[in-house]
């Protein structure tokens, strides 16, 4: 019986709305206050105190003992990164900006992927538009009645197309009232099907690729860090989105900016 899993109320899906709307906007803004020059550490500073103003609490801080209020993941650091004082951003570096939000019981849970340089070189420009497209297309699967490996699928298309590795070793999930609900949503196919779609879903997609290998390690020390084994390029892109009767729609678009 898989049908109906994580299915939200209309009274959870009040907050929900809510809680990822306000963290699409702390997503943005603390986008905007990246610059060369500071360190993973500042950033993270500024991302909490933006978390606080909203009202709401970093729903990644102390999760699993996580240390920091944002997950800042620069070049070969796919996610997990934690903010460092020895970590300096520079114009060329790809960061990925992961941001969760609790507010009032629901919690918002999204991540995009920026690169201050304007121009950069081709091969990151594929990172990021085969991640944003990837995404993207993995979001237009996610029809009532199909099931979570067309999203999969999708996803694993569109990095295949863009010649991008797919990270197997983190998934997208559920979302909504705790952070990680079933099901697991990942980036490629093979392992099965998954439940049937269905409206009142809210699901995290989030694909991680690379510029070569899709294999990663975490850090020793820090227990948390993921990077690419070979060293190459990632990037993350990630929406909450809510499974409707007809087109999904999207919990964490920009509305702002
Ligand atoms: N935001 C991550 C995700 O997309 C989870 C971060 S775990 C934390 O699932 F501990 F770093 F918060
Ligand atoms: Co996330
Ligand atoms: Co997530």
């Amino acid at each position: 019986m898989s049908r109906g899993q994580n299915v939200h109320t209309a009274e959870e899906l009040i907050r929900i709305r809510r809680a990822a709307e306000v963290t699409a906007s702390v997503r943005d803004r603390i986008a905007n206050e990246v610059r060369a020059g500071m360190t993973t550490f500042d950033l993270d500073q500024i991302a909490g105190e933006i978390i606080r103003s909203t009202g709401g609490k970093s729903a990644f801080l102390g999760y699993c003992g996580y240390p920091g209020n944002i997950c800042i993941s620069v070049n070969d650091v796919v996610i997990h990164g934690i903010g460092r004082p020895d970590v300096i951003i520079t114009e060329n570096d790809v960061v990925s900006i992961d941001v969760g939000v609790e507010i009032d019981g629901a919690i918002g849970d999204t991540a995009r992927t920026v690169c201050l340089n304007s121009a950069p070189p081709n091969d990151v420009k594929r990172l990021l538009q085969g991640t944003k497209d990837a995404l993207m297309e993995g979001i237009a699967a996610a029809l009532p009645g199909r099931r979570v490996a067309d999203i999969s699928r999708a996803v694993e298309q569109a990095a295949k197309r863009h010649k991008l590795g797919v990270v197997r070793d983190f998934v997208g999930h559920g979302c909504g009232i705790k952070m990680h609900e079933p099901p697991e949503v990942p980036n490629y196919t093979g392992w099965g099907q998954g439940p049937v779609l269905a409206p009142g879903m809210v699901l995290c997609i989030e694909p991680m690729l690379t510029l070569g290998s899709f294999k990663v390690n975490i850090d020793r020390s820090d227990k948390w860090t993921v990077r690419t084994a070979d060293k190459s390029l990632s990037a993350h892109e990630e929406h909450m989105i809510l499974i409707t009767d007809k087109e999904p729609e999207i919990l964490t678009w920009q509305k702002t900016m």
